[in-house]
């Protein structure tokens, strides 16, 4: 007899298996039980008629408790009225690891007892749905950038470097000296474009943000991709193709995620569709004007106003050249003004704000020392960052994809903490 997974039943239609599962639910008469399984790769039903079995297995369903893990064997068949498609006949059932008192029970439960839970909720059918979304875009991220010829090279965690500013950054020891948890690869991919041209870098970054919003984690994953040779409108080229094919990818592979979530797939279909809107910060500053926000030139955006710019295109929307004193201090100088500088934030519609931040990299080595020194780091410290500018500078621009954020607009989540299994926040590091 063969050992297969749930997720492979429709291959298997009237023949007899053995399948490794856990009880999520239960429902019994007197002749007839039906077992709410899941093996981690998907739900189904099983089956168990008083009549086809032994009177201990029949007594063992009724009996059997939530969570309980155990070895079945039956026969798969069709079943037209489950969205799942198959059930199973059970015949026999071994257990394997009893559970009592299952904590998470099917009735409702507040977010705090959940997240408490989390090692134990992910097991759950919308925990478990957004995972399987967020490992697609994992995949589809590594099938894009291989398409398109970039080189993976890993960015360190430990380092010296603070390029996105110092009031964020997770201090630790490195034996006697001072590092920080990386706030982002940026840097390193750099380094990395001008040995391999187009490189991207997948990995935990850290902010000690003391954000309590729906957007902000402690610690998250950042796709940061850096390609020499190219200037910022090639860029955000790269970056609405990268996220239609996400999109798309998730579109594809992953109809029943989404239909667990109750994600609309016509609603995501708009999102393929390119190019997206490009407006200046100058313009996006006009158009709040015109709609009633108390904004000045100047500001940085809240959640209240990127939530009206994307909603105001129904479409992701990129916002062109913020000023200069708002933004990092390796970013381009615009040509011809001294107040912005020349990047792009990507803000997602739905109210789910900026997804992507990126921008054309200043490559003139006297301005970024200078750049260096005003933003209050110590130049000693990113020598090697200035390198680059010594021995063969050339134009070069990249972005960051914050996954968690990108995770939570495309399934539809109200907040980041869904998006990743174990969410590090303001006041969560357990479990
Ligand atoms: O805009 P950020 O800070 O840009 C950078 O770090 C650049 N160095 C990226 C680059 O050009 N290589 O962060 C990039 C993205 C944001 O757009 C957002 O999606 C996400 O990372 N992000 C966060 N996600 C969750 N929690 C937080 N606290 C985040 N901070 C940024
Ligand atoms: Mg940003």
């Amino acid at each position: 007899m063969q050992q297969i997974n749930i997720i492979d039943a429709k291959d298997h239609v009237d023949e007899k298996v053995k399948i490794g599962v856990w009880l999520t639910n239960k429902r019994s008469s007197g002749k007839i039980a039906f077992l709410q399984l899941r093996d981690g790769t998907a739900f189904f039903q099983g089956v168990v008629l008083k009549n086809n079995v032994s009177e201990e297995v029949f007594e063992l369903a009724k009996e059997l408790k939530q969570e309980s893990s155990m070895w079945i064997t039956g026969v798969i068949h069709e079943d037209s009225r489950s969205k799942f498609g198959y059930e199973i006949a059970v015949e026999t059932i071994e257990v394997i690891g009893e559970s009592h008192d299952y904590p998470i029970t099917p009735k409702e439960h507040g977010i705090d007892f959940l997240m408490d839970h989390r090692h134990l909720w992910l097991r759950s059918s919308r925990p478990h749905a957004t995972m399987i979304i967020r490992n697609e875009l994992i995949r589809a991220t590594y099938e894009f950038f291989n398409k398109e010829g970039f080189t993976k090279i890993d960015a360190p965690i430990l380092t010296g470097s603070a390029p996105e500013g110092t009031t964020d950054l997770f201090h630790t020891e490195y034996f006697d000296r001072d590092a920080y948890l990386s706030q982002s690869g940026q840097l390193y991919e750099e380094a990395g474009a001008m040995a391999f041209d187009k490189v991207f870098s997948f990995g935990p970054t850290f902010r000690a943000e003391k954000s309590k919003t729906r957007r902000h984690l402690i610690e998250f994953w950042m796709i940061e991709p850096e390609m020499a040779f190219m200037h910022q409108e090639q860029s955000l080229e790269i970056q609405e193709r990268y996220i239609a094919f996400l999109v798309q990818s998730v579109i594809d592979h992953c109809a029943d995620a989404l239909e667990t979530l109750g994600r609309d797939i016509e609603t995501l279909k708009k999102y393929t569709q390119l190019p997206y809107p490009r407006i200046s910060y100058d313009e996006a500053v006009e158009l709040l004007k015109q709609n009633d926000f108390d904004v000045d030139w100047g500001v940085d955006f809240g959640s209240p106003e990127e939530t009206f710019l994307a909603d105001h295109f129904s479409q992701p929307v990129f916002v062109l050249n913020y000023p200069k004193s708002i933004k990092p201090f390796y970013m381009k100088p615009h040509p011809t003004r001294d107040d912005v500088v020349i990047c792009a934030d990507l803000l997602a519609p739905e109210g789910y704000g900026e997804i992507i931040g990126g921008s054309e990299r200043a490559t003139d080595y006297d301005y970024l020392y200078d750049q260096i020194v005003k933003a209050g780091l110590d130049p000693k410290e990113y020598d090697w960052y200035l390198d680059l500018r010594r021995y063969g500078s050339v134009p070069h621009s990249g972005f960051g994809l914050g996954l968690e954020r990108a995770i939570t607009w495309i399934t539809g989540e109200d907040h980041v903490r869904e998006a990743i299994p174990f969410p590090r926040l303001l006041n969560r590091i357990y479990p």
